[in-house]
C-alpha cells in the first residue's frame, strides 16, 4: 500500500488498521464522533476503502450502508484513492457563466483525465463542485 502522502513509501496496511482502531476507540460513543473519525481515517489511508468503512460502522454500531451513505453525501470524503493534489473546479451558476467550464476542459486536456479521475502518476485528482461560497471571485 502506498502512503497517503503519495510519496511512494510502502506503508503496512496492518499498521494503519492499528492506528485506525486507536482513533475509533477515542471517538466511538462520542456525540458527533463519526464524522471526525471518518476524516482521520481518510487522512490515514488517503481515502475510505470498504474494509475501513466496515470497521468504522462496527465501531459506531451502525450498518455499512448507513456509513457509506454518509460518506457519499459529503464531497470531502472519497472511496477512491486520490492524487497528491486535489483540483476542484466550481461549476456553480456564478462560476459557470464566467467560464469555469472552459477552465475545467483545459485542465482535463492538460492532464488527460476526466472528472473523478486521477493521473497515472497519482499527482492530481480532478473533481467538480457546485459552489465554494466564493462566487464574487469568479472572473470572466
Ligand atoms: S458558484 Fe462558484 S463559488 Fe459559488
Amino acid at each position: 500500500m502506498t502512503n497517503a502522502c503519495g510519496c511512494g513509501s510502502q506503508v503496512d496496511e496492518q499498521q494503519l488498521l492499528i492506528e485506525l482502531d486507536k482513533v475509533l476507540d477515542e471517538y466511538q460513543g462520542k456525540e458527533g464522533g463519526l464524522i471526525p473519525a471518518l476524516q482521520i481515517a481518510q487522512g490515514l489511508f488517503g481515502y475510505l476503502p470498504d474494509n475501513v468503512l466496515q470497521r468504522v460502522a462496527a465501531a459506531f454500531d451502525k450498518s455499512y450502508s448507513e456509513v457509506a451513505g454518509i460518506v457519499s453525501f459529503y464531497s470531502f470524503f472519497s472511496t477512491q484513492p486520490r492524487g497528491k493534489h486535489l483540483i476542484r473546479v466550481c461549476l456553480g451558476t456564478a462560476c459557470y457563466v464566467r467560464g469555469s467550464k472552459k477552465v475545467l476542459d483545459a485542465i482535463k486536456k492538460e492532464l488527460s483525465i476526466d472528472v473523478g479521475d486521477t493521473t497515472k502518476d497519482r499527482n492530481f485528482t480532478l473533481e467538480v463542485a457546485r459552489c465554494f461560497g466564493a462566487c464574487g471571485l469568479a472572473q470572466p
